[in-house]
């Protein structure tokens, strides 16, 4: 049966960042909606972060949120200086419950024009500004013995041709488990949770208008652009469901990577194969050597009678390698 209770931020604190526009703006609009108080942030820049900042997009977002009968304020740091939107918040409301990473830039060089500049640029903005804010708001979240926070990957981290752009989004996700692995060290009540959205934005839409670009000064076609009604189908409000849901404090979800995208919605997880042993017991006197791996090849290709590595495993597995690899020989 359905739990028919709604989902409600009375009283809860939430940083947004990047919400000025796109997908932040509608995550930050739906938390408003269920009495959460938010701090609109937001640097203002073009979708690959080059240029000066500019505009105040987030107060927009404010004024929406205000009309509505919610309460917000707005914040022009970047997320490479979390500790100052961080503060920001703590002097507005005094207290910060959710954070949702969201804040993000693309770099458009495909891998043989990407420069280590362009490659930096992304790192920082993507992966070490949420370091910064979650570093920024870590004591706080302890202090609280609560917190939920959400980081924005992307579905290019499966292999894109925007490297930057892919590592600083699968970069992420080890920050997550990181995080999930300190407050279950803690036995704390806070949750670091990974989104994979899927939306038409700003950052699609420049993207795909630099792609084409660079298409005709090669004299090739520009790209087909996907039919208007797949496009409105992409709206980025059919994604903060998701983000809404991870930031309740009824959501035990931890370390979990989710994919969301017009009113689609998936979790992922890790998959290992079955244990493939090349030991004593196999008749290797000593190191196993390469054939070994080409000879069990079938087994490391067989995810049936594997299992899901869980979060806190270690970074040899559960039980780890070395565990199963004694129960192995123990075994004859
Ligand atoms: N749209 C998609 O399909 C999609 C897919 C995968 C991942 N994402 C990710 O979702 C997030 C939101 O993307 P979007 O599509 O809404 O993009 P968008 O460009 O429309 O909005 C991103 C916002 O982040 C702000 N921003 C950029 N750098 C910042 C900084 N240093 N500090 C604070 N704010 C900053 C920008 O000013 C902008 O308003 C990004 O992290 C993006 O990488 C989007």
């Amino acid at each position: 049966m359905n739990n028919t209770e709604k989902l409600e931020f009375t009283d809860q604190v939430a940083v947004v960042t990047g919400a000025g526009r796109g997908l932040g703006r509608q995550h930050a609009l739906l938390l408003a909606s269920r009495g959460c108080k938010v701090i609109v942030n937001d640097l203002g820049t073009a979708y690959d972060g080059t240029g000066k900042a500019e505009g105040k997009v987030a107060d927009e977002v404010v004024a929406e949120i205000k009309a509505l009968g919610g309460e917000a304020a707005a914040n022009y740091d970047s997320v490479e200086q979390g500790e100052l939107i961080i503060a920001a918040a703590m002097q507005a409301y005094g207290r910060i419950d959710i954070v949702v990473n969201n804040a993000g830039i693309l770099t458009p060089e495909v891998w043989s024009e990407l420069t280590l500049e362009s490659w930096q640029r992304t790192i920082n903005i993507n992966l070490t500004g949420v370091f910064s804010v979650m570093k920024a708001v870590w004591p706080i979240f302890i202090e609280q013995q609560y917190g939920r926070c959400i980081m924005t990957s992307s579905p290019a981290m499966y292999g894109a041709g925007v490297a930057a752009y892919a590592a600083s989004k699968a970069g992420l996700i080890g920050l997550a488990n990181s995080l999930a692995f300190e407050a279950r060290k803690l036995k704390l009540d806070i949750k670091c949770n990974i989104l994979i959205p899927q939306a038409d934005t700003r950052m699609t839409q420049d993207f795909a208008s630099s792609v084409n670009e660079r298409r005709i000064s090669q004299g090739k076609p520009a790209s087909r652009s996907a039919p208007a009604e797949i496009m409105q189908r992409l709206s980025p409000d059919k994604v903060s469901a998701m983000v809404a849901w991870l930031a309740h404090s009824s959501c035990q979800a931890q370390a979990s990577i989710h994919e969301a995208g017009g009113g689609y919605f998936a979790r992922l997880n890790w998959a290992r194969s079955a244990p493939l042993f090349a030991t004593e017991l196999e008749g290797v006197e000593n190191a196993p050597v390469p054939e070994n791996i080409r000879d069990g090849e079938a087994t490391l290709a067989d995810f049936v009678n594997g299992d899901m590595p869980k979060s806190g495993d270690g970074s040899m597995g559960s039980p780890s390698a070395l565990e199963q690899v004694f129960k192995h020989l123990k075994s004859e």
